[in-house]
């Protein structure tokens, strides 16, 4: 299916210059006939793992009530407006995965994850606004979605969600399966179930300035390189001995100063960040593992790809994977960023790859960032 098939016939140009950020658009039959790609019981299943994240909403006479997962114990489908709803499922399904994929015209930088969510009627998690841009596409029965422009955006106060204090409905639509809804960051939107009903998020992410800063920091402690030591030896006798004196001051402030970073250095940074698995990502390591003659072997053969968890990105010669970088030689360049835009690779290529390489895939399939194709 190309790009453009799922956003209504509009290129994925059009798209983001008229409404990515800027203001909603739905799409009826973004994808027609559209199956739900896990049933209600894999969904609940799912929501049962303890490394899947997940929340539990429900509403009784008008008060909310929200629970953590793992989900072991939910109502009864039979009781009106609860929902489920469940993180991150594309690391743990296949198709979820795919669904994913058909998002690439926005880059994995920013791209986050599959939410999925269950309702029974009436369920829903309120009015409220996200900070991150969303596509909402229908998967099983009906949801109404409100929608305003609103800027007042002040929040309820004491609500174990965030739910809007004064939510002014300007549009309303009824979503079919197929049909997609996006909403730009902080639109106010409030989406209810008309009969039992499943609604899938792709989901964003812009981190704030300030994580970047606190992070950046933290990543420049393990780069910086600042010889000497503080040394005094024009010191002169003090009658206030508690003081900090200016002597100090200026030269420590001197030394600091020279603490410098490039955007080669920012881009390091931004890539072992962004690629970092979210913390409840565990691989499936490979029990009996081929020993490197044999993996080379199998991979020229057959190929290989990236494990779906796995958060491969590049800028440059620095190639980025799950959390590590490396700067990778100029042959071997094109083939991890070939690795990292398809998530794949052919056996043809892999013949292509130096000994550094192959030691380096060979790792990555033992730790399960990738498996034979
Ligand atoms: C839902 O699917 O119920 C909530 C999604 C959202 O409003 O962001
Ligand atoms: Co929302």
């Amino acid at each position: 299916m190309k790009t453009q098939s799922i956003l209504g016939g509009l290129t994925p140009q059009a798209f983001l210059r008229d409404y990515w950020h800027k203001k909603p658009l739905l799409i009826r039959q973004a994808i027609p006939g559209f199956q739900p790609l896990l049933s209600r019981d894999a969904l609940c299943t799912l929501a049962a793992n303890d490394d899947v994240e997940s929340r539990l909403i429900t509403r009784a006479k008008g008060k909310w009530q929200m629970q953590n997962g793992p989900a072991k114990a939910l109502p009864s489908f039979s009781q009106k407006a609860w929902t489920m709803l469940v993180q991150g499922v594309n690391l743990h399904d296949d198709a979820a995965d795919a669904l994913l994929q058909k998002f690439r015209f926005i880059p994995d930088a920013r791209l986050d994850d599959l939410m999925i969510s269950y309702a029974t009627d009436g369920g829903g998690v309120g009015p409220h606004f996200d900070s991150y841009d969303v596509f909402l596409l229908q998967a099983h029965g009906r949801r109404r979605w409100s929608i305003s422009s609103q800027k007042d955006l002040t929040l309820q106060e004491g609500m174990p969600l965030k739910i809007l204090k004064n939510f002014q409905v300007e549009e309303e639509y009824v979503l079919e399966p197929g049909d997609m809804l996006y909403l730009p960051p902080h639109y106010a939107h409030d989406g209810v179930a008309e009969g039992e009903c499943m609604t899938y998020s792709i989901g964003f992410r812009a981190p704030s300035y300030q994580e970047l800063g606190e992070a950046f920091l933290q990543f420049m402690a393990d780069t910086i390189d600042l010889p000497g030591r503080y040394a005094d030896p024009e010191l002169a006798p003090t009658r206030k001995p508690a003081e900090i004196g200016n002597a100090m001051l200026d030269r420590i402030a001197t030394e600091l100063d020279k603490v410098r970073f490039t955007r080669e250095d920012v881009a390091v940074f931004l890539g072992e960040y962004l690629s970092e698995p979210k913390p409840n990502v565990f691989f499936d390591t490979v029990e009996r593992p081929a020993n490197l003659t044999r993996f080379i072997a199998s991979a020229e053969k057959r190929g290989i790809k990236l494990s779906r968890k796995t958060r491969m990105l590049y800028k440059g010669k620095h190639v980025f994977i799950n959390g590590e970088s490396f700067a990778a030689g100029a042959s071997d360049r094109k083939l991890l960023a070939l690795l990292a835009d398809t998530r794949m690779l052919d056996g043809e290529s892999i013949k292509n790859a130096s000994d550094d390489m192959r030691e380096a895939l060979h790792v990555w399939y033992i730790d399960g960032w990738l498996l034979p194709a």
